[in-house]
């Protein structure tokens, strides 16, 4: 596992498309060379490819969990696509899914319909929430780790690596062949005051409101790019929780599962 620790700050572009989830797997003999180079604060590496697809942002002096790498994604693509109308006829639930990864370009358009910031001058987002309030986190699950989605940055921070996928189901086996399964996560400290002037339960129905829409952006956006979907409910909240290093405050709403159709 890299350690932000080691290094220091700087921004590491990558030319590699494969290395776009896999940062963390870097070599220590790749990182030697980054640590090397970081004396000139910025550094490119040509591995191989000839992408550029986003960089690893470390930042020390952070403590804990939230000492994680922040892969930036590419900007999404908006101006293509099909119909909304043609994307409604096409979405159903699937349940059986090829072991093909999905693109860079893909996950950015699924977490930016998710939750993106869609008018940057007032920081709106691609999906309502009650008083404005996004308490409502995406976490991304893929075979690499779990990942947190940040729509700032449009950017995923590594919570834990290592495949956790099977800790999003109680047991539907599809869900360890999919490449990626989102897992929506309200966290009651965003509230803040808020959650006093709420009657009992407000909270949960508007957390969970949120999370239905952007589960609903994400089917859509599958659906026009030929992806399946499935919303689940059947998640083991305690070993998701666990792998996920999620807070007290912080309560699974629902899961889907995003994959390549066979
Ligand atoms: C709140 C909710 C929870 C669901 N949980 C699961 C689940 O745990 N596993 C699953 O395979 N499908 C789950 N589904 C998908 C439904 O089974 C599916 O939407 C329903 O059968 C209708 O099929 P369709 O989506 O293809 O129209 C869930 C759907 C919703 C809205």
């Amino acid at each position: 596992m890299v350690s932000a620790r080691e290094l220091p700050q700087c921004v590491i572009f990558l030319v590699n498309a494969d290395q776009m989830l896999g940062l963390v797997t870097l070599a220590n003999k790749e990182m030697d060379v980054v640590k090397k180079n970081c004396v000139t604060e910025k550094i490119n590496l040509v591995l191989s490819g000839i992408f550029l697809l986003g960089g690893l942002l470390l930042v020390p002096g952070v403590s804990g969990a939230t000492r994680t790498n922040a892969l930036s994604l590419p900007p999404p693509q908006i101006t293509d696509g099909v119909s909304v109308m043609k994307a409604l006829s096409e979405r159903k639930s699937s349940r059986n899914f090829a072991v093909s990864p999905i693109s860079d370009e893909q996950l950015s358009k699924i977490l930016w319909a998710a939750n993106g910031i869609n008018r940057p001058d007032s920081e709106g987002h691609t999906t309502p929430s009650a008083m404005g309030v996004q308490s409502v986190h995406v976490y991304v699950v893929t075979d690499k780790g779990i990942f947190l989605y940040e729509p700032q940055s449009h950017s995923i921070r590594l919570q834990n690596k290592g495949d956790y996928r099977m800790t999003t189901t109680k047991g539907q086996s599809f869900v360890g062949k999919a490449p990626l399964t989102l897992v929506y996560v309200a966290d009651s400290a965003a509230w803040g005051n808020a959650h006093r002037v709420l009657p009992a339960d407000q909270q949960t129905i508007f957390d969970s409101v949120a999370a239905g829409a952007m589960a609903q952006n994400v089917g859509l956006v599958a659906a026009a790019e030929g992806l399946g979907t499935c919303i689940r409910a059947s998640i083991d909240h305690e070993a998701f929780a666990k792998a996920a290093h999620l807070l007290d405050s912080e309560r699974i709403i629902i899961a889907q599962t995003i994959g390549v159709l066979p």
